[in-house]
């Protein structure tokens, strides 16, 4: 993004900082903080039966009619052309409906990147799809084939005929560097940031660290690969998606399709994981054209190869973090540097100095990123997108300096640990990562470790122990609207188009709407994953949940006026205004005199209606910029490394958790658990291996990309301080990202603990280990 947006962004800091708390959400806490309702109960998940059934229906099972299936080609060539194209074998093959080529395809316009500020666009990739004979690169899709069967489809398509004529391509990082890109900012944050000198600061301490840190890239692998059921009835179109953006979905549509916004319906009831996988790809358009030219509804389902060809991943980075530190353990300098690849079509920046910015306070800082332009597909969010991997660099340099200085490393982390944003000088909205550690050490035994590395041994195995910080920041999105329908009987359907992933999304949310309502559990349905719903942001940065309860929040507020002037002069209630009233047990009390109440049926029934329904969207989420407000969690590994083989196995993990309200206990252990299996993967096997010769990917598949299986994990504990933030929603931030955070420096620092060895490679191989120890 551009300077323009970093004087925007300036300004509406400057300004929202002059501006009365009280004119702005999370001015007054809400309400709800610290009441004991239906949120922060255990609760198993709502749809857990449908899905344990098999009842919950995904994209790729939606049964229709006249259904055909698609398969697609990929470019084994990374930049070139189509040189000759023949596609007759194919289109004569048994059951084949259509062969779509970029001969065939209807020109169509580039779909507009993904932006946190425009809730319509929801593209990964700006690259024209099927609409010339340019390679790009090396997976782009050259063709789709139609079939009756996916057999047929994936038989025809081996038959499309393709020769290229290569052109050189840009696929090497170390080469790329000289013509680094340096962004006028990430995300929403100017990119280059310094205070004070730091480079002279760091020749100047007595101690310092200054490394490269590295980590490879990383493919999306969630359980439920992209699939796509496109059907359109003349000019309306059903999308069953898997999507994390249901509402920006169906407004690009509408958009790329040329027709009009409510006739398209995408429906995404059940996504089977999505970790910023899930956006807009060339699967939508694809399908959506396809089915369009053959009047009939088609189902494209990614194949496991396909997600790593064309839904880009974790980019690769490379990393230099320089700490230096008086001998009090104060730091001096902290510089947070390095390259990543992000070619200018794409949209996601791999933030990973951001972390770093909010972490510590430093005498001197100087922070920036630049961006290498691969002809690769773009790379894209995944899980805490920049702090996954920002975490391992920085958390393992504090490791490193701590070390050096023979201080105990949690000591060294909370002598740094700042009052207010290091950068911005604003306060904190709730911090408490002192108390995480102090929970987590002694849950975790922290004082039953070693200071000297190589020093604890039992047979071959020696062992070792060490911790790091995660952290992520807390986001509600711009916008997003629900409606809230109240009848007689006292029920409420709670309705957006919200996405879930497999977190719980129904679930915390109904718990959510039954406190705010004043209704029991069982009176509250909250309806989702359908765009012809009230339009709710996409599911990302970890902000869903807050986002819709400030929606749900703000209709309530709503409804609770709409009812008073309902309830009119008969009612007890009669001359109270809505802030002297609230919504309780099945009807609104007055906030002075709980004696004073009118049920929802009462009020109803005088009025003569069966039912009430408000929308309402949520304010402007300006509380971001007013306080500053940030997660962060104490990590702790356990492990041992053999002293033959160099294998690491993890004995166990430990997680706290300082992310504010926990809304459902059972549901955020799950999820937080999960996060940390995700780190365990990239501390331990997590790689794409990129053929930098042709720009391919060599291990497209689960068989050769290596996530954590079960007997890979070991005993997890998770646990949360639960200290409400008293300026979000419910108290609450996001809990989606922070829990892959800081997992892998844990794991390379309690490796270095273990052996003596520091790697600063993700991910930490026996090869890497013996190489160095043989060094
Ligand atoms: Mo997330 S990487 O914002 O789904």
């Amino acid at each position: 993004m551009s300077r323009v947006q970093n004087a925007v962004i300036g300004s509406v800091r400057t300004v929202v900082g002059w501006l009365p708390e009280r004119w702005l959400p999370g001015g007054s806490p809400d309400p709800l903080i610290g009441r004991h309702g239906e949120v922060g109960r255990q609760l198993g998940h709502l749809d857990g039966p449908l899905k344990v059934t098999g009842a919950a229906r995904f994209a790729a099972e939606v049964p229709l009619e006249q259904l055909c299936h698609a398969a697609l080609v990929h470019s084994p060539v990374a930049r070139g052309r189509i040189a000759t194209l023949d596609t007759r074998a194919a289109e004569a093959a048994p059951g084949v409906v259509l062969v779509l080529t970029h001969r065939t395809m209807p020109r169509l316009e580039p779909v507009p990147l993904i932006s946190i500020t425009n809730m319509t666009a929801v593209g990964n990739s700006a690259l024209p799809i099927l609409q010339d004979p340019e390679i790009r690169y090396n997976g782009q899709v050259v063709a789709l084939v139609l079939a009756e069967t996916p057999q047929q489809a994936d038989f025809a398509a081996s038959l499309i005929g393709i020769s290229y004529d290569e052109a050189p391509a840009r696929t090497r990082f170390d080469a790329a560097k000289p013509q680094a890109r340096t962004p006028a900012s990430i995300l929403v944050e100017r990119n280059e940031e310094a205070v004070g000198d730091a480079e002279a600061a760091l020749r100047q301490s007595a101690f310092q660290v200054d490394a490269i840190y590295t980590t490879p890239g990383h493919n999306h692998a969630a359980i439920e690969p992209h699939a796509v059921t496109a059907a359109w009835t003349g000019d309306r179109l059903v999308l069953h998606d898997a999507t994390q953006a249901i509402a920006p979905t169906a407004a690009a549509l509408a958009k790329l399709f040329d027709i009009r916004r409510e006739d398209v319906r995408v429906l995404s009831p059940f996504v089977g994981g999505g970790f910023g996988a899930k956006g807009f790809w060339d699967h939508h358009v694809l399908a959506v054209a396809a089915a369009r030219l053959v009047r009939r509804p088609v189902r494209l389902v990614l194949s496991r190869e396909a997600v790593f060809r064309m839904v880009g991943g974790r980019s690769p980075t490379e990393q230099r973090v320089a700490l230096a530190a008086e001998a009090g353990g104060r730091f001096t300098a902290l510089i947070h540097t390095g390259y990543s690849v992000m070619p200018p079509y794409g949209a996601c920046p791999e933030q990973y100095t951001l972390g770093s910015r909010a972490l510590y306070r430093a005498q001197n800082v100087r922070f920036g990123q630049k961006h290498l332009d691969l002809d690769v597909v773009p790379n894209t969010y995944m899980r805490a997108p920049g702090e996954a991997v920002g975490s391992f660099a920085l958390e393992s340099a504090v490791d490193e300096l701590a070390h050096q200085m023979g201080m105990d490393p949690i000591e060294l982390r909370l002598r740094n640990d700042p009052e207010v944003h290091p950068l911005s000088g604003i306060p904190f909205s709730q911090r408490a990562l002192a108390e995480a550690y102090r929970q987590g050490a002694e849950a975790f035994g922290w004082a039953a470790r070693s200071a000297t590395p190589r020093s604890r041994r039992e047979g071959e195995w020696l062992l070792g122990m060490g911790c790091a910080t995660g952290s992520f920041p807390y986001v509600r999105m711009p916008a997003g609207a629900v409606r809230i329908r109240l009848t007689r009987d006292g029920r409420a359907s709670v309705a957006c188009s919200a996405q879930d992933m497999g977190m719980g999304t129904a679930t915390v949310q109904s718990q959510h709407a039954a406190d705010r309502l004043g209704l029991p559990l069982a009176a509250v349905s909250f309806e989702m994953g359908d765009s012809d719903l009230p339009p709710a942001p996409m599911a990302g940065g970890s902000g869903q949940t807050v986002s819709i309860v400030a929606a749900v929040a703000a209709a309530a507020t709503k409804l609770t006026g709409e009812l008073l002037r309902l309830a009119g002069n008969a009612s007890p209630l009669a001359g109270l205004r809505a802030g002297e009233v609230r919504l309780q047990e099945g009807g609104l009390v007055s906030l002075a005199d709980p004696a004073r109440r009118d049920s929802f049926d009462a009020i109803l029934s005088r009025a003569g209606r069966e039912d009430i329904t408000v929308t309402e969207s949520a304010a402007a989420p300006l509380e971001m910029f007013k306080y500053a407000m940030q997660s962060q969690s104490a990590n702790f590994c356990d492990l041992r490394v053999s002293a033959v083989t160099g294998e690491i196995r993890i004995t166990r993990l430990l997680g706290v958790f300082d992310v504010g309200t926990i809304l459902n206990p059972r549901t955020a252990a799950s999820q937080l658990r999960g996060g940390m299996i995700m780190g365990l993967g990239m501390a331990l096997s997590e790689e794409v291996l990129f053929d930098e010769r042709s720009g391919r990917i060599m291990n497209a598949g689960l068989a050769d990309y290596h996530i954590p299986a079960h007997l890979d994990i070991p005993e997890i504990d998770v646990r949360w301080t639960g200290i409400p933030d008293p300026r979000s929603p419910l108290g609450a931030r996001g809990i989606g990202e922070i829990a892959i955070t800081g997992v892998a420096a844990a794991i390379a620092n309690a490796v270095f603990n273990a052996t003596g060895t520091r790697l600063r490679d993700l991910p930490l191989t026996l090869d890497k280990l013996l190489e160095e120890e043989g060094a």
